[in-house]
Protein backbone atom coordinates (compact mmCIF):
# COMPACT_ATOMS: atom_id res chain seq x y z
CA UNK A 1 0.00 0.00 0.00
CA UNK A 2 1.31 3.31 -1.13
CA UNK A 3 1.74 6.54 1.25
CA UNK A 4 -1.53 8.10 1.25
CA UNK A 5 -2.28 11.67 2.64
CA UNK A 6 -2.86 11.55 6.58
CA UNK A 7 -0.76 8.68 7.32
CA UNK A 8 2.13 9.43 9.63
CA UNK A 9 5.26 9.23 7.55
CA UNK A 10 8.15 6.41 7.69
CA UNK A 11 10.37 7.49 10.18
CA UNK A 12 14.14 6.62 8.85
CA UNK A 13 18.22 7.12 9.81
CA UNK A 14 20.38 8.21 6.64
CA UNK A 15 23.57 9.40 5.41
CA UNK A 16 23.14 13.05 4.41
CA UNK A 17 25.39 15.72 3.03
CA UNK A 18 25.11 17.21 6.11
CA UNK A 19 25.75 14.36 8.28
CA UNK A 20 23.72 11.11 9.43
CA UNK A 21 20.56 12.14 10.28
CA UNK A 22 17.02 10.27 11.83
CA UNK A 23 14.18 11.60 9.86
CA UNK A 24 11.91 12.88 12.79
CA UNK A 25 13.99 13.93 14.99
CA UNK A 26 15.45 16.06 12.21
CA UNK A 27 11.86 17.28 11.38
CA UNK A 28 11.33 18.04 15.48
CA UNK A 29 7.97 20.51 15.04
CA UNK A 30 8.36 21.88 11.37
CA UNK A 31 6.55 21.62 8.56
CA UNK A 32 8.97 19.73 5.96
CA UNK A 33 9.55 18.27 2.13
CA UNK A 34 11.60 15.60 1.23
CA UNK A 35 11.50 14.97 -2.63
CA UNK A 36 13.30 12.50 -4.31
CA UNK A 37 15.62 12.51 -7.42
CA UNK A 38 16.09 9.52 -10.14
CA UNK A 39 19.73 9.78 -9.77
CA UNK A 40 23.25 11.98 -8.88
CA UNK A 41 24.93 13.46 -12.43
CA UNK A 42 21.39 13.91 -14.12
CA UNK A 43 20.73 17.27 -16.08
CA UNK A 44 17.30 17.87 -14.70
CA UNK A 45 17.94 16.86 -11.24
CA UNK A 46 21.12 19.31 -11.32
CA UNK A 47 18.21 22.48 -12.42
CA UNK A 48 16.40 21.43 -9.71
CA UNK A 49 18.63 21.23 -6.80
CA UNK A 50 20.01 24.13 -7.64
CA UNK A 51 16.34 25.70 -7.58
CA UNK A 52 15.61 24.62 -4.15
CA UNK A 53 19.05 26.35 -2.98
CA UNK A 54 18.04 29.61 -4.62
CA UNK A 55 14.43 28.92 -2.72
CA UNK A 56 15.60 27.91 0.73
CA UNK A 57 14.35 31.10 2.12
CA UNK A 58 10.94 31.13 0.82
CA UNK A 59 10.88 27.52 2.64
CA UNK A 60 12.79 29.15 5.50
CA UNK A 61 9.96 31.87 5.84
CA UNK A 62 7.38 29.33 6.28
CA UNK A 63 9.00 27.10 8.47
CA UNK A 64 9.47 24.32 6.23
CA UNK A 65 12.70 22.14 6.33
CA UNK A 66 13.59 20.75 3.02
CA UNK A 67 15.80 17.79 2.21
CA UNK A 68 16.81 16.17 -0.89
CA UNK A 69 17.36 11.94 -1.69
CA UNK A 70 18.99 10.32 -4.47
CA UNK A 71 19.72 6.82 -4.68
CA UNK A 72 23.31 7.17 -4.65
CA UNK A 73 26.14 7.37 -2.53
CA UNK A 74 27.40 9.71 -0.21
CA UNK A 75 30.53 10.48 -2.15
CA UNK A 76 28.61 11.06 -5.33
CA UNK A 77 26.51 13.71 -3.78
CA UNK A 78 29.58 15.67 -2.53
CA UNK A 79 31.09 15.12 -5.82
CA UNK A 80 27.71 15.94 -7.46
CA UNK A 81 27.24 19.40 -5.21
CA UNK A 82 30.26 20.95 -6.59
CA UNK A 83 28.61 20.77 -9.89
CA UNK A 84 25.18 22.17 -8.95
CA UNK A 85 26.85 25.29 -7.50
CA UNK A 86 29.27 25.73 -10.29
CA UNK A 87 26.15 24.85 -12.91
CA UNK A 88 23.46 26.42 -10.88
CA UNK A 89 24.90 29.33 -9.34
CA UNK A 90 23.41 28.25 -5.53
CA UNK A 91 24.78 25.65 -3.52
CA UNK A 92 23.20 22.99 -1.73
CA UNK A 93 21.84 24.41 1.20
CA UNK A 94 19.91 21.57 2.70
CA UNK A 95 20.88 17.93 3.50
CA UNK A 96 21.24 15.76 0.12
CA UNK A 97 20.03 11.84 1.29
CA UNK A 98 22.45 8.93 0.43
CA UNK A 99 20.40 5.97 -0.28
CA UNK A 100 22.70 3.74 -2.41
CA UNK A 101 20.60 0.58 -1.48
CA UNK A 102 16.71 2.23 -1.79
CA UNK A 103 15.87 1.52 2.17
CA UNK A 104 14.36 5.34 2.02
CA UNK A 105 12.92 5.00 -1.48
CA UNK A 106 11.31 1.96 -0.79
CA UNK A 107 9.56 3.21 2.05
CA UNK A 108 8.12 6.31 0.68
CA UNK A 109 7.15 4.50 -2.40
CA UNK A 110 9.42 6.59 -4.74
CA UNK A 111 10.24 3.71 -7.20
CA UNK A 112 7.91 2.90 -9.92
CA UNK A 113 8.91 -0.49 -11.25
CA UNK A 114 6.75 0.18 -14.42
CA UNK A 115 8.75 3.69 -14.99
CA UNK A 116 12.17 2.51 -13.65
CA UNK A 117 13.08 -0.68 -11.22
CA UNK A 118 16.09 1.20 -10.59
CA UNK A 119 15.48 5.06 -10.06
CA UNK A 120 13.17 6.57 -8.16
CA UNK A 121 10.46 8.79 -9.66
CA UNK A 122 10.36 12.28 -8.84
CA UNK A 123 8.45 12.56 -5.86
CA UNK A 124 7.38 15.61 -3.63
CA UNK A 125 6.42 14.68 -0.08
CA UNK A 126 4.62 17.73 1.86
CA UNK A 127 4.46 16.82 5.83
CA UNK A 128 3.05 18.86 8.38
CA UNK A 129 4.01 19.18 11.96
CA UNK A 130 2.38 16.43 13.26
CA UNK A 131 4.47 14.19 10.68
CA UNK A 132 1.43 13.08 8.45
CA UNK A 133 1.28 13.34 4.69
CA UNK A 134 -0.28 16.23 3.72
CA UNK A 135 0.09 16.53 0.06
CA UNK A 136 2.32 14.15 -2.67
CA UNK A 137 3.22 14.89 -6.13
CA UNK A 138 4.86 12.39 -8.37
CA UNK A 139 6.09 13.19 -11.53
CA UNK A 140 8.41 11.54 -14.53
CA UNK A 141 11.77 11.70 -14.67
CA UNK A 142 11.78 13.53 -17.66
CA UNK A 143 10.10 16.52 -16.40
CA UNK A 144 11.58 18.59 -13.42
CA UNK A 145 9.51 20.37 -11.19
CA UNK A 146 8.20 23.81 -10.43
CA UNK A 147 8.94 24.56 -7.11
CA UNK A 148 6.99 27.91 -6.97
CA UNK A 149 3.98 25.54 -7.12
CA UNK A 150 5.03 23.69 -4.20
CA UNK A 151 6.10 26.96 -2.16
CA UNK A 152 2.16 27.81 -3.28
CA UNK A 153 0.70 24.82 -2.07
CA UNK A 154 2.12 25.01 1.18
CA UNK A 155 0.83 27.96 1.39
CA UNK A 156 -2.49 27.10 0.75
CA UNK A 157 -2.03 24.17 3.22
CA UNK A 158 -0.29 26.30 6.18
CA UNK A 159 -3.94 28.76 5.23
CA UNK A 160 -6.45 25.98 5.42
CA UNK A 161 -4.45 23.97 8.61
CA UNK A 162 -5.51 27.36 10.52
CA UNK A 163 -8.68 28.37 9.41
CA UNK A 164 -12.38 27.01 8.52
CA UNK A 165 -11.36 27.88 4.45
CA UNK A 166 -9.90 25.99 1.25
CA UNK A 167 -8.37 27.87 -1.94
CA UNK A 168 -10.39 27.71 -5.27
CA UNK A 169 -8.32 27.00 -8.39
CA UNK A 170 -4.91 28.94 -8.84
CA UNK A 171 -4.98 30.75 -5.54
CA UNK A 172 -2.56 32.33 -4.35
CA UNK A 173 -1.22 33.91 -1.59
CA UNK A 174 -3.46 37.34 -1.01
CA UNK A 175 -6.12 36.27 -3.01
CA UNK A 176 -9.80 35.41 -2.03
CA UNK A 177 -10.36 31.90 -0.29
CA UNK A 178 -13.82 29.44 -0.10
CA UNK A 179 -15.53 29.37 3.46
CA UNK A 180 -15.43 25.27 3.73
CA UNK A 181 -18.88 23.76 3.20
CA UNK A 182 -19.18 22.15 6.66
CA UNK A 183 -19.23 25.63 8.56
CA UNK A 184 -22.48 26.55 9.20
CA UNK A 185 -23.57 30.48 8.10
CA UNK A 186 -24.02 31.10 11.58
CA UNK A 187 -20.56 29.77 12.99
CA UNK A 188 -18.86 31.70 9.92
CA UNK A 189 -20.54 35.13 11.05
CA UNK A 190 -18.24 34.11 13.97
CA UNK A 191 -15.40 33.58 12.47
CA UNK A 192 -15.23 35.89 9.80
CA UNK A 193 -17.39 39.23 11.13
CA UNK A 194 -16.85 41.29 8.12
CA UNK A 195 -18.80 39.25 6.42
CA UNK A 196 -18.69 37.28 2.86
CA UNK A 197 -19.88 36.77 -1.04
CA UNK A 198 -22.33 33.87 -1.48
CA UNK A 199 -22.54 32.94 -4.96
CA UNK A 200 -24.59 29.68 -4.26
CA UNK A 201 -25.01 28.40 -0.90
CA UNK A 202 -22.18 26.40 -1.19
CA UNK A 203 -20.10 28.44 -2.67
CA UNK A 204 -18.96 31.56 0.14
CA UNK A 205 -16.13 33.66 -1.09
CA UNK A 206 -14.31 35.61 1.93
CA UNK A 207 -10.74 37.91 2.17
CA UNK A 208 -7.92 35.64 3.32
CA UNK A 209 -7.90 35.42 6.57
CA UNK A 210 -4.68 37.54 8.17
CA UNK A 211 -3.09 35.66 11.50
C1 LIG B 1 17.53 14.02 -15.29
O1 LIG B 1 17.55 14.35 -14.12
O2 LIG B 1 17.89 14.76 -16.18
C2 LIG B 1 16.98 12.67 -15.69
C3 LIG B 1 17.12 11.59 -14.83
C4 LIG B 1 16.65 10.36 -15.23
C5 LIG B 1 16.01 10.22 -16.46
C6 LIG B 1 15.85 11.32 -17.29
C7 LIG B 1 16.35 12.56 -16.92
Amino acid sequence: MSLQLGDLVPDFTADTTEGTISFHQWLGQSWGVLFSHPKDFTPVCTTELGEVARLKPEFDKRGVKVIGLSVDPLSDHEKWSGDIAETQGHALNFPLIADPDRKVANLYGAIHPNASDTLTVRSVYVIGPDKKLKLSITYPASTGRNFEEILRVIDSLQLTAQHSVATPVNWKDGDDVIIVPSLSDEDARKRFPAGWKTVKPYLRVVAQPRT
